[in-house]
């Protein structure tokens, strides 16, 4: 079996060629990073008119990649949530016409359920059932994965997510969007010991939730001060340095600390933590310390996976084993799902 798979959620045109066996034929990222740069930001109408530019040319560059067909394919699968409506609605919109036009059954892709299963396509082996993290511009997510179509949620941020905590303190600081990458490059040579920020919800054992946004007002207060605006802030390298890594030592203590209250309280034994967020090297890290101290096994995909991406939609191959075929009425969930 071979599955198109197409990835529009929020700012990444993406498609792949995967087989049922999990190897990838094809895989093309199209990225629009640089058109929201100047925005510190994604913003959602120039996301869905860049998709609309990169689709066909993303979806024929991952057919040709492949070597196959359309008529080769056994199905067109496409992230019909969560996301940005505009930019859904152009993979969907590509993903019915596709499945209209040559017969094919068409597939749903959670977005969030496929950044786990990223994690199966990069380990080569089983991985459920876990304990499911992600952490992203939009999510913060726990989850216990019984099986690849069976996801329950047990957690999530109930404010900012830890991207876009990440993305906001970046902004504040005068560094580049997207955040996460600019906070982990300048933490590298900075203090994470020199701010104690808080670790929201952290001492709360018994709750799997994440809560960023009174992290990133503390940042706020500690670098430019109440009552004072952004714009009168004048920091030293050294400080951006030293704020990046202590604020991204507390997003990480947060993330590390309830996948450990996660596994204890389950008593599951496998952790696989997917999203943009987990492409950070210290989280990594970390995460690799507290496996090796807990004695549980920790499943991260490689970076390229951690990012928006159209490989991780083989989650699809999953579903159509179930028979879980889409109509073609079928719409987008644009809507925060837990
Ligand atoms: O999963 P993703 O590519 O898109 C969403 O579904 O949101 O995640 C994007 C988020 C952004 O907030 C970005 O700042 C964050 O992931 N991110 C990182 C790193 N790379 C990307 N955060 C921390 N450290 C990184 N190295
Ligand atoms: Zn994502």
């Amino acid at each position: 079996m071979k599955v198109l798979t197409i990835e529009t959620t929020c700012d990444e045109t993406a498609a792949a060629v995967i087989t049922d066996d999990l190897e990838v034929l094809s895989a093309v990222v199209a990225s629009q990073e640089e058109l929201h740069q100047r925005y510190g930001g994604v913003v959602p109408e120039i996301a869905s008119r860049a998709h609309v530019q990169r689709i066909l040319p993303v979806i024929d560059q991952a057919l040709r990649q492949s070597g196959q067909k359309l008529a080769d394919l056994d199905a067109i699968a496409v992230a019909t949530t969560p996301g940005l409506s505009g930019s859904l609605l152009i993979g969907l919109t590509a993903a019915k016409t596709l499945a209209a036009l040559s017969g094919l059954p068409l597939v749903a892709i959670n977005h969030l359920q496929a950044h786990i299963y990223a994690c199966r396509i990069a380990s080569g082996r089983e991985v459920f059932p876990c304990i499911g993290l992600i952490a992203s511009g939009g999510h913060s997510n726990l989850y216990r994965c019984e099986g690849p179509i069976d996801f329950t949620p047990i957690g999530a941020t109930i404010d900012d997510a830890a991207g876009e905590a990440f993305d906001k303190v970046a902004c504040l600081l005068g560094l580049p969007y997207p955040g996460g990458p600019a906070i982990e490059h300048a933490a590298q040579r900075g203090d994470r010991t020199r701010y104690r920020f808080p670790r929201p919800l952290l001492a709360d054992a018994g709750r799997l939730d994440f809560s960023f946004s009174g992290l990133k007002t503390a940042v706020r207060y500690q670098v430019v001060g109440v009552g004072k605006l952004p714009e009168s802030l004048s920091l030293s390298e050294q400080e951006v340095a030293d704020v990046s890594a202590s604020f991204q030592e507390a997003v990480v203590d947060c993330l590390v600390g309830k996948c450990e209250q996660a596994l204890l309280q389950t008593g599951y034994t496998t952790l696989c933590v997917g999203g943009g967020v987990a492409a950070n090297g210290r989280f990594r890290q970390r995460l690799e310390a507290s496996s090796a101290e807990r004695r549980y096994t920790l499943h991260i995909p490689p970076l390229s996976l951690c990012t928006d991406n159209a490989v991780m939609g083989a989650i699809a191959i999953e579903r159509l084993r179930a028979g879980l075929i889409e109509p073609l009425d079928l719409d987008i969930s644009p809507g925060l799902v837990r």
